[in-house]
């Protein structure tokens, strides 16, 4: 049964339509934006989903071709165009694309649809009409190539976000909304800048405490001039990346008051991270957990072409805890000495000879876990003990305990499961007081429809599900309302 106090609208957000006429798109991440709608009210839940209307979508549907390139799908000049403008067009840097299919933004009372370029489209929760396309809500005064579609919140409700721009000297880009006048008011709380201009780091989240934000610096990179010239090489974004697992992983820790950069270097061997689970500080020490793996293979596994053969992406993806002393670090301190006093972590990070600070992680669990959740209302940036996710196969739900590292499980033997949403019993005090939201997808080929399940967050049981009698396909991320005014 749904708890009579869940109220409210969960919306979903992923890639719906992976064709344009006679063209394909190539990659996952690539098809187009289609919005997700559960509305729960009195134990019960309807369901509506509309594509978002960008240019992206408006164009491709008129013209009956893929006319934006994206992250892993190239699309081509416009064959009616003479051959002189075709030609031009190759040479033209690649337009941006507004399928932003990714995520939701909220500022204020006002909602836009994400993807990771530097484009945003507002779009109405009620009935997911596309309200404004992306000329009129971007980042671009912010002057960012690309943008995370994983912003933080603040307690306050500022907006922090994180892109880069490229350039002579490439900068990861802090920006800041105040309040829900995107334009006016939101400022570059600070510029970092990469490790190397021709090869920036590609990152998709970022961190963030009462203090601080924690940015990783990964190995997994952009090259830059192979982007610019992209339309003519017909490079997609993914084409542009290069992984290189000899290379350290550097942390950035910025204060969220004034911008600046704490001095100190924080290194770690090469992993690759799509999510920060949660961060937060504790007795002097800065702990970042984080869903990481060994290589970009779930980026390559993501081709349609592989999935079309039956190969569902299935991330490697490990939980793994570092921990980064903030307190100033002497430089005659023993060299290797672990710095790490925090007495739950087995999580390590030795004073290097040069000064930087090497970290080594806890893994939290043994088992491979995506798209992680947390109570983020009350526990983002604080000290917390639950995380959810799902296995990396998709075929259960799990709950974490960070503290006690033990998990518990749900799973469906018909299921393959999306991200699970944390949704908190609005009377409820302890952080697993809620439920927990998750949309199985499209299950056709074993019979069975796609539905919602919710769970108990705190026994992690099933207490309900809502069959859909339509497709859905999997979904990325999404967001509970519990009031749309
Ligand atoms: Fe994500």
């Amino acid at each position: 049964m749904i708890p009579p106090w869940l109220s409210g609208v969960y919306l979903r957000n992923g890639p719906g339509q992976f064709e344009a006429g006679d063209d394909k798109v190539a990659h996952f991440f690539d098809g187009f934006a289609l919005m997700h709608k559960f509305e729960i009210s009195d134990g019960k839940v309807s369901y509506s989903s509309r594509f978002l209307r960008g240019d992206a979508y408006i164009e491709a549907t008129e013209q009956k071709r893929l006319v934006y390139s994206g992250f892993g799908t190239v699309a081509f000049p416009d064959p009616c165009k003479n051959i002189f403008s075709r030609f031009f067009s190759y040479f033209w840097p690649p337009t941006p694309s507004d399928n932003c299919n990714v995520n939701y933004l909220q500022v204020g009372e006002d909602f836009y649809a994400l993807t990771e370029s530097s484009k945003i489209v507002k779009i109405d929760p009620k009935d997911l009409k596309t309200v404004t396309t992306s000329d009129e809500a971007t980042y671009d005064y912010t002057a960012v190539n690309l943008a995370t579609a994983h912003p933080h919140y603040g307690r306050d409700g500022t907006v922090y976000n994180m892109g880069s721009s490229f350039g002579m000297q490439a900068y990861y880009k802090i920006i800041k909304f105040p309040s829900a006048d995107l334009q006016r008011d939101s400022t570059v709380l600070c510029q970092i800048p990469a490790s190397s201009s021709l090869y920036p780091s590609y990152y998709h989240s970022f961190g963030m405490t009462e203090n601080y934000i924690v940015f990783v610096e990964q190995p997994l990179t952009i090259n830059v001039l192979k982007i610019l010239t992209a339309a003519y090489g017909r490079h997609s974004v993914a084409d542009c990346m290069d992984y290189d697992g000899t290379r350290s992983v550097k942390f950035y820790v910025i204060n969220r008051e004034d911008g600046t950069i704490i001095p100190q270097t924080y290194t770690a061997n090469a992993f690759f991270c799509f999510h920060h689970i949660n961060a937060y500080e504790e007795s002097g020490h800065l702990v970042v957990d984080l869903c990481c793996y060994d290589d970009i293979s779930i980026i390559k596994h993501s081709y349609l072409s592989h999935i079309r053969e039956g190969n569902l992406p299935n991330p490697k993806s490990l939980s793994k805890r570092f921990v980064l002393p903030l307190e100033k670090l002497l430089t005659d301190q023993l060299a290797n000495y672990n710095l790490v006093s925090l007495p739950y972590t087995e999580a390590q990070a030795c004073l290097l000879e040069d000064g930087s600070v090497h970290c080594s992680p806890e893994i939290l669990i043994n088992q491979y876990l995506e798209l992680p959740r947390i109570n983020y209302e009350e526990y983002n940036g604080k000290k917390y003990q639950f995380f959810y996710a799902s296995s990396g196969d998709h075929k259960k739900l799990v709950k974490v305990d960070t503290l006690n590292k033990t998990s518990k499980e749900w799973t469906d033997s018909l299921c393959y499961t999306s991200e699970p949403v944390f949704v908190p019993n609005p009377g409820g005090e302890a952080e697993d007081d809620g439920v927990v939201l998750c949309s199985m997808i499209d299950l056709k080929a074993v019979g069975q429809s796609p539905y919602l399940v919710v769970l108990d967050a705190t026994t992690f049981e099933e207490l309900a599900r809502a069959e859909i009698p339509v497709d859905i396909p999997f979904g990325i991320h999404g967001i509970f309302i519990p009031e749309i005014k």
